[in-house]
């Protein structure tokens, strides 16, 4: 079993858990699990028990008196500062400023602010981004170039092997006319290339028009599959440049794929035979109308066809294969599609029958990490104005482009800098609204709504980071003594700062940025209020609560950096 590992905030919920179990037993009461809850108000204290009645129940007790019992039984010299009864039985929890002070002051050299390595390490394969090499990228393979690239950075920063798989479509019928295309347009067929969606259009005009251009077109399919060296060139030229193109836009996403990641569709078509045998072999698949069939959801629905009437291969039979090669010559303990939501019944099929046939082991875990489509204003399927599917790569220039018209009146610019932080800003802002919306819905682009500097945006952690910089820059000097929380918004800040382990966690476990982002956004509003209410570097401010202060917001700044560093958005220092 993967264990991993919980941080600060979980280890004070179940040693609050065990205070009270031991206060409960100590009075002879039996309880199974004591389950501490975030208090969801200020004045409920920071934690909260709310089991009490429950028990009461069982006991046939009052459960106030219950909680009073166990209440007057807390030790509150350590940990814990006060506890409280509150309503019909609620225990209200709250933590001691001078402990919690311990706690963060242990993290402030601490590069990974406090979020330690898992300690069962998995080798954790991510399946992304895979564009299909005939078309333009789109809005879908961007969600899942964004989703998968925080989701590899995520496990690999908890001390996970993680093994990048871009899924690349690069095998069908469809390369035959491509690459006749290509061939017949001679030396200008790599110019033409820049466009692929305009490309893939010409050819097919090209294929219905002349009978001569569609027969060439068929015979380099046959060609292409019985491995004729001049037409694999063809087709691997065709291939290297429009991978080419998506490595642009992971160029300019800042998305950590390489060539290496590259594991293709044809990369499985020797092994598809064998997955045919061994589907048949042991009685999974059926011949049914003369296609191989699994009919996984019983014989009344549809089934999976692996193989078609004319010998030829599908899309779920390479997955299979891929699943094979995965679990098998990888070694992974977890596979994680990050696949658009529409596929959720593929995937469903595909995993149960790699199970079945033990294609995959028992023990593997399969996920697919589903997300929804990407809507404009008014609700239909992100396109262009003119209605044509949106090119990534004018999308991402038009974020950096927008991000310079926000940022330009606020501040005194070089070229350069200028440069780099719209960058910073208007991809950041891209992926950032992304990352933030709970992956399955669907979501409303907006620029305006990711652009600005409200709100759970990019542009708002990436400010406060800005400040949280200008106040160091104006302190110019060592920040060196410990923090001492003296103060309930201090408090508050210091213990979601403490948080931030076991929200990577929890992210980790459900493979959700969201949970991520909005964890900081929660902190930097904390952090806002803070600022405005406790002066740093003002006159009159004493040394040490000075450095306590900025301490804090050193940790702070750690916090919001590493964790945008997760989402692969970056900070900058002024804005
Ligand atoms: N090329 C596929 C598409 O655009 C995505 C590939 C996802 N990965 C996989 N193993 N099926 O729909």
């Amino acid at each position: 079993m993967h264990h991993p590992t919980y941080g600060t905030h979980m280890k004070i919920k179940s040693q609050l858990s065990q205070i009270i179990k031991k206060v409960l037993e100590d009075a002879n009461i039996e309880a199974e699990d004591i389950v501490i809850s975030d208090a969801t108000k200020p004045e409920f204290g920071d934690y909260q028990f709310n089991g009490v009645m429950r028990l009461a129940k069982i006991l046939r007790k009052n459960p106030r008196q219950i909680a009073m019992d166990v209440v007057k039984h807390i030790d509150t010299t350590g940990m814990i500062t006060k506890v409280e009864v509150a309503g019909p039985g609620f225990i209200n929890i709250w933590l001691d400023n001078r402990w919690i002070s311990t706690q963060a002051n242990s993290i402030l050299e601490d590069k990974r602010v406090g979020v330690g390595l898992v300690e069962n390490s998995q080798k954790v394969v991510v399946d992304y981004s895979g564009p299909n090499m005939a078309k333009q990228m789109h809005v879908g393979h961007l969600r899942s170039s964004i989703i998968g690239d925080t989701l590899a950075t995520l496990l690999e920063f908890l001390g996970d092997e993680v093994i990048r798989q871009n899924h690349i479509g690069d095998w069908g019928t469809q390369f035959g006319m491509l690459i006749a295309h290509l061939e017949e347009q001679g030396a200008d067929g790599n110019q033409n290339l820049q466009d692929l969606e305009q490309f893939y259009k010409d050819a097919k005009v090209r294929f219905d028009e002349s009978e001569e251009f569609a027969n060439i077109a068929r015979e380099y399919v046959v060609k292409i599959q019985s491995g004729d060296e001049h037409c694999l060139n063809l087709w691997r030229q065709f291939i290297d440049k429009s991978l080419g193109h998506c490595e642009e836009v992971y160029a300019k996403l800042g998305v950590n794929l390489t060539r290496n990641d590259v594991r293709a569709e044809s990369f499985y078509n020797s092994e598809l035979p064998n997955i045919i045998k061994i589907l048949k072999d042991k009685n999974i698949s059926t011949n049914s109308n003369g296609a191989e069939c699994v009919f996984v959801d019983g014989e009344d629905k549809p089934p999976v066809i692996i193989q078609k009437r004319d010998g030829g291969f599908l899309y779920a039979t390479t997955d299979l294969s891929a699943l094979k090669f995965r679990a098998g010559e990888l070694e992974a303990d977890r596979i994680c599609y990050v696949v658009d939501a529409r596929q959720g019944q593929h995937f469903k099929q595909v995993f149960s029958i790699s199970k079945q046939a033990n294609i995959v082991g028992e023990s593997v875990a399969l996920e697919h990490i589903a997300f929804g489509t990407m809507m404009d204003r008014s609700g239909k399927p992100f396109k262009t104005r003119d209605g044509g599917t949106i090119k990534l790569i004018d999308l991402l220039d038009e974020a950096v482009i927008r991000a310079k018209e926000t940022i330009k009146k606020r501040n005194e610019y070089s070229e350069a800098e200028l440069n780099r932080v719209a960058t910073a800003i208007g991809i950041g802002a891209v992926k950032y609204a992304d990352l933030s919306i709970s992956r399955e819905s669907n979501y409303l682009f907006s620029w305006d709504k990711m652009l600005s500097f409200d709100g759970n945006t990019a542009l708002y952690m990436q400010y406060a980071y800005a400040r949280i910089q200008s106040i160091f820059r104006k302190h110019n000097a060592e920040i060196i003594g410990e923090i001492k929380i003296d103060d309930e918004l201090e408090h508050k800040l210091a213990l979601m700062i403490l948080k931030f382990e076991d929200t990577l966690t929890k992210a980790s476990i459900e493979a959700t940025p969201h949970t991520i982002t909005s964890y900081l956004y929660d902190l930097v509003t904390l952090f806002m209020k803070f600022y405005e209410q406790n002066p740093i570097l003002k006159d009159g401010v004493e040394k040490e609560v000075k450095m306590s202060r900025l301490q804090l917001s050193k940790l702070t700044a750690n916090v919001i950096e590493k964790g945008l560093d997760i989402l692969g958005i970056e900070v900058v220092d002024r804005i």
